[in-house]
């Protein structure tokens, strides 16, 4: 399209590029959503978008059971599919389908110091997590170095990340940044895209994650294990019968509700559970009812893609023909700027 002005034909802006990616480890859960996807779906109009499934980044920490990887990176992208993520509009695909990654990564790798992965300012404390689980290798070390691969690999300018996230970013700028000024070349020096992400407990109230076994998946199985997860929930515990007045901000349940209820529905818990109007049963009830109404679509979706594996293979194979284009022609630049 173009806009005319004072008579004059204007060629469009040309849309800044995008680049995000999700690591494959499993079943998404709501986490993921909130964090990431949801917004990935309002970027896509925006910019141009590339969004991968980084099974690389799985192998990191999974890779004494790679067998599990491929079926979970197909899930994840049934999963963005489901949730509203256009391949008209974005290239999708899977990280380890594009070699050109692996072999930017090789070429940053050289001219990473070792000092800069050491000081990451999350390093210091994986380090003995990552002991205690085998994880303490050489590709986990070099996450960074791979992760600026897959922002540079698309010449990518603008990289979606919550506040907590920015100085993951800034090793792969300082990366970017040497491979220019080393070989006088013009890849884009990459900034994050400041995106706010509320925070989603567990349903135990602790950090969401697989190992604590208190995650919600994205999508589940069916209304009858959302039920189920929801009434597990922990709830207040000033709350311990029906007659105890709550503070919904000690609860999770109306953390959630924030997320997936209407403002009057918020009312209702906020009244209700002050007052011990309501019982905290009603409330998980009407939560469970909400994130039902939500998940409905997206489940049948993806269980249409995921039992249409030739549909879904295609919708791959064309995201990653569009993407494995773009970065051979990176990696064409980057060689002529070496000269190698
Ligand atoms: N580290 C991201 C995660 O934990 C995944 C990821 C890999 C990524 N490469 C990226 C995100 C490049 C943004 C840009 O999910
Ligand atoms: Fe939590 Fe709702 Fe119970 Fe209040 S009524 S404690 S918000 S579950």
């Amino acid at each position: 399209m173009s806009s005319e002005a004072n008579g004059v034909v204007q060629a469009p802006a040309k849309k800044l590029r995008v680049m995000s990616g999700m690591r494959v480890t499993g079943r998404l859960h709501i986490g993921h959503y909130w964090g990431a996807l949801q917004n990935w779906v309002k970027l896509q109009d925006e910019y141009e978008c590339f969004f991968g499934a980084m099974d690389w980044h799985g192998m990191t920490t999974a890779y004494k059971s790679p067998k599990e990887i491929a079926p979970w990176t197909r899930e994840m992208i049934a999963e963005f599919l489901a949730w509203g993520v256009d391949p008209e509009k974005v290239t999708l695909f899977i990280q380890s389908r594009i070699p050109e990654h692996i072999e930017l990564f090789m070429i940053f790798a050289n001219l990473t110091p070792m000092g800069w992965l050491e000081r990451v300012n999350t390093w210091k404390d994986a380090v003995e997590e990552m002991k205690a689980n085998d994880t303490h290798n050489l590709g986990r070390f070099a996450y960074p170095v791979l992760q600026a691969a897959d922002i540079a690999i698309y010449r990518a300018h603008k990289v979606p990340v919550g506040a907590d996230q920015i100085s993951h970013l800034e090793i792969s700028r300082e990366i970017v940044r040497r491979f220019n000024n080393l070989y006088k070349a013009k890849l884009p020096e990459m900034s994050h895209l400041l995106t706010e992400i509320p925070l989603v407990p567990g349903l135990d109230g602790r950090k969401m994650s697989k190992s604590y076994g208190n995650t919600l998946y994205l999508t589940e199985d069916s209304e009858k294990d959302l039920k189920k997860k929801v009434n597990m929930m922990v709830t207040d515990p000033a709350r311990v019968r029906r007659e105890d007045v709550g503070e919904p901000t000690k609860c999770s349940v109306y953390g959630y509700h924030k997320l997936y209820s209407s403002a009057e529905d918020l009312q209702w818990v906020e009244a209700g559970c002050r007052s011990a109007g309501i019982g905290c049963g009603d409330c998980k009830g009407r939560l469970a009812a909400n994130i039902e109404k939500i998940s409905l679509e997206p489940r049948e979706k993806k269980k249409e893609l995921l039992n249409n594996p030739g549909r879904l293979d295609s919708i791959i194979d064309a995201g990653c023909d569009k993407a494995r284009k773009e970065a051979q022609k990176t990696l064409e630049i980057v060689r002529s700027s070496m000269k190698w």
